[in-house]
């Protein structure tokens, strides 16, 4: 069996990109509040990225303009030809690499259905019963006896994490380098940030090497043997999407079931009727990521002059399309800023994106998150907020969460 590298901690061992994050992303809180102010001073369409709108010194060297509706967003995500992904080889691209983020048809096309494949619904319900399962009961066994728990670094921060490292069957116990250097890809602006990427690089291209020689049952073999019409995944692709993959599959369901607990927990008539009919779950999941969608903006480059919701746009631009804002449309979505597992069904929400580059793992978020949920509720009874410790507040503003979680129990 060939020798695999230890991955590489930071120069600085003690750097933490969950601090940092707040330098470079901010922690604005009452998100609802900014957007409705916005759109209802600017209109649907805003000169200026919504970093800066929102008062943050953001590096731009081209014109931006911001995206406030339902309506626009969704166009823009379905007009890929017009509307290209051109914007992430200077951004997350200088950190993953050459990934589906920043490929525009008709590479994209071509690489993304090699991906696809290995996410077929059989390959999904596997990974939920083989890892998904195991990980959330082993973090909740950690801490059921206690009766009290910070839900945000006791579990959610971790467990859809250890699931990944656990599909590319990484080395046990080198979890905390790999979750700080996978976070810190998304702060592309920081020396840091390159550095996490540079050390995942190499490390991954060692993998990709070990595995192709020593094939196991993991996700790195199967996207490295993965073919369709005969064609393969190049060598650093699959570098690049793993690199990604360590980042996308973790950071957002993370934040999507931190923010889905803290919507029940806050609203403990609801959390009640979810206890007693599991039924709703799938409602309540989906109610949670309309609320405080995870990926609060993500971003377009307009490849032609274009009129965006009657504002025209030069060629160039870059396009910032909000997904709260969408999500919280009073057009579509009725007191949009209030968490209402029955609400009535209007649109989709725009949680994973619409069009060609919609999630490629929004089936295993919705099973992993499922299965945390149903593991909570199953073995922490009587769970609620903690009275005597701080409510949970999420904040950010670009990738949102409460810090902490503070809960109660009866111990078991
Ligand atoms: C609640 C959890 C998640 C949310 C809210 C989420 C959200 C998103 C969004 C909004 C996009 C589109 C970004 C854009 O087009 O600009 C995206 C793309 C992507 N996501 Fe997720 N994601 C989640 C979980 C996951 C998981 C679990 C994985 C992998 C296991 C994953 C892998 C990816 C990949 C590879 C892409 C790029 C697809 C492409 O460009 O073709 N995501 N995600």
């Amino acid at each position: 069996m060939a020798t695999l590298p230890r991955i590489e901690d930071f120069d600085d061992p003690s750097y933490d990109p969950f601090k940092a994050e707040e330098g470079v992303f901010g922690d604005l809180t009452n998100i609802h509040e900014h957007l409705v102010k916005l759109r209802a001073e600017k209109g649907d369409v805003v000169e200026g990225s919504f970093m800066s709108l929102m008062g943050f010194d953001w590096p731009s060297d081209k014109p931006a303009y911001t995206l406030l509706s339902y309506q626009t967003v969704s166009d823009v995500f379905f007009d890929p030809a017009t509307f290209t992904n051109e914007c992430f080889q200077q951004t997350l691209g200088l950190t993953f690499g050459r990934t589906l983020s920043a490929m525009d048809a008709p590479e994209h096309t071509r690489y993304r259905r090699l991906f696809q494949k290995a996410f077929l619904p059989q390959n999904i319900a596997r990974w939920g019963d083989e890892i998904v399962e195991q990980v959330v009961q082993e973090l909740i066994e950690k801490f059921r006896h206690r009766g009290t728990a910070d839900l945000i670094e006791e579990f959610t921060k971790r467990y859809p994490f250890e699931i990944i490292y656990r599909q590319l069957a990484l080395p046990e116990g080198d979890g905390p380098i790999f979750h700080k250097l996978a976070c810190a890809q998304n702060l592309v602006y920081t020396p840091e940030g390159l550095e996490a990427g540079r050390k995942l690089g190499t490390y991954f291209k060692a993998l990709v090497e070990e595995r192709r020689k020593h094939p196991q049952d993991d996700l790195a073999s199967t996207l490295i043997n993965t073919e369709v019409d005969g064609e393969q995944l190049p060598e650093d692709v699959i570098v690049s999407f793993l690199r990604q993959l360590i980042n996308a599959a973790g950071d957002t369901t993370f934040r999507g079931t931190s923010v889905l607990l803290t919507g029940l927990l806050e609203n403990p008539d609801q959390f009640e009727a979810l206890r007693d009919n599991r039924d709703l779950l799938p409602q309540a999941i989906e109610e949670g990521l309309r609320w405080e969608s995870p990926v609060n903006w993500t971003e377009r480059t307009a490849a032609r002059d274009v009129e965006i919701g009657g504002v025209s746009v030069p060629a160039g631009a870059t396009i910032v399309a909000v997904l709260t804002a969408a999500n919280c449309d009073e057009r579509v979505f009725r007191d949009g800023a209030i968490f209402d597992i029955f609400r009535e069904k209007t649109k989709p929400p725009v949680i994973f994106a619409f069009g060609p580059h919609m999630c490629v793992g929004q089936h295993l978020a919705r099973l992993e998150i499922t299965r945390a949920m149903n593991a909570l509720l199953d073995r922490l009874p009587n769970l609620r907020l903690d009275p005597d410790m701080p409510r949970p507040v999420i904040q950010g503003a670009m990738l949102r969460y409460p810090k902490h979680l503070y809960v109660k129990f009866d111990p078991a």
